[in-house]
């Protein structure tokens, strides 16, 4: 085993003061040591998106980063987006527009999709299908995930 080194991390507005190993990757900290198992790992190598969170609020594939470079850092997951009982507006648009099959993909594009929103690109479907490209759903849901960043983009909603 790897000697573990400390590592300081707000994760969901909760502050944790961790040992983690030099070589863990931020997605396995999540999933393995957290608990926090809605981040999925699809290819576990920056190829599918399933495992997008947000450091500082900025994605990222949670999968390419090691744990122990985000020292200090605020990571938000899936689990930390609804405030409360209170879904977030891209969950319940998820929802509306059947943005989901089997859901493996859907933490990391709901993720991804608010993040697309804050970055201003979702503006037309092309940009949003552009902007989303490195989420990959092997159930096709695309036309409906597009179409939940639409309505929350459009309702003007804040993210
Ligand atoms: Fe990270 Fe696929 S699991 S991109
Ligand atoms: Fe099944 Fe996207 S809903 S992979």
């Amino acid at each position: 085993a790897f000697e573990k080194v400390p590592l300081k991390l707000d994760i969901n507005g909760k502050k944790y003061r961790l040992q983690v190993e030099p070589r863990t990757t931020l997605l396995d900290l999540l999933r393995e040591q957290l608990h926090l198992t809605g981040t999925k790992k699809g290819c576990d190598y920056g190829q599918c998106g399933a495992c997008t969170v947000h450091v500082d609020g900025q994605r990222v594939n949670s999968c390419l980063t090691l744990a122990v470079m985000q020292d200090g850092r605020k990571v938000t997951t899936i689990e930390g987006l609804a405030e409360g009982d209170k879904l977030h507006p891209m969950q319940e648009a998820f929802i509306k527009h059947d943005g989901f099959q089997c859901g493996y993909c859907t933490p990391g594009q709901i993720m991804s999709a608010v993040a697309c929103i804050r970055e201003g690109h979702a503006n037309s479907e092309g940009e949003i299908r552009e902007y989303m490209s490195g989420n990959i759903c092997r159930c096709g849901a695309y036309p409906n995930i597009v179409a939940a960043i639409q309505e929350v983009k459009n309702g003007g909603q804040k993210v």
